[in-house]
């Protein structure tokens, strides 16, 4: 119990310590692509820029980079299809900083972004700690795909 309590402790100080919340755009987008290149680890399931020019994040409704200090510890967007379509949530924790309750603090910032009636997400379905959070968030999963699953969170 004693234990229980230390660790909700040392999480509590980790989501105090986001100081910074920067908005990606075209004077800071370098920023970004350094964090993704910096962090092999987590590129292994956010694939999202392997098919995509780092730009495209100009039309996302929302592109975060989140600092604790002056050091980059995550990313999250909301990326909007054209014409009414889907909301889809993407986020990757720097592979030094995951499990320290950064994912948790961004994925609540991500999912209180006001007007989105429903956001979608792909995950592999071997990332146990990504399922588990977005679970914890509310996200049903909808689809069900040979390595992955799609998950939504109706509001
Ligand atoms: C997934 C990711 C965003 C989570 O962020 P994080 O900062 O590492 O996660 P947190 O510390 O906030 O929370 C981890 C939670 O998962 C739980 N967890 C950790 N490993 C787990 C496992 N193997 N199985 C189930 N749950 C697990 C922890 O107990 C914690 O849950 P709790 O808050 O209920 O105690 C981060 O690990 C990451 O960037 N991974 C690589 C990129 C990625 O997978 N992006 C998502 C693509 S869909």
């Amino acid at each position: 119990m004693k234990l229980m309590y230390c660790i909700s402790v040392i999480k509590l100080n980790h989501f105090l310590m986001i100081n910074k919340v920067l908005k990606i755009d075209k004077s800071n987008l370098d920023i970004l692509v350094t964090f993704i290149h910096n962090n092999p680890i987590g590129r292994i399931h956010f694939r999202y820029f392997e098919k995509r020019d780092f730009t495209i994040v100009k039309n996302h409704l929302v592109a975060n980079l989140y600092f604790e200090n002056e050091e980059c510890v995550g990313y999250g967007h909301l990326d909007e299809e054209t014409k009414g379509g889907r909301t889809w949530l993407g986020v990757i924790v720097a592979d030094k900083h995951q499990g320290k309750g950064f994912g948790n603090f961004i994925i609540d910032d991500l999912i209180g972004f006001p007007y989105v009636k429903s956001i979608y997400l792909s995950v592999d379905k071997t990332n146990r700690t990504a399922v588990h959070l977005y679970l914890k968030k509310g996200f049903k999963i909808i689809e069900d795909l040979t390595d992955k699953v799609i998950m939504c969170l109706a509001r």
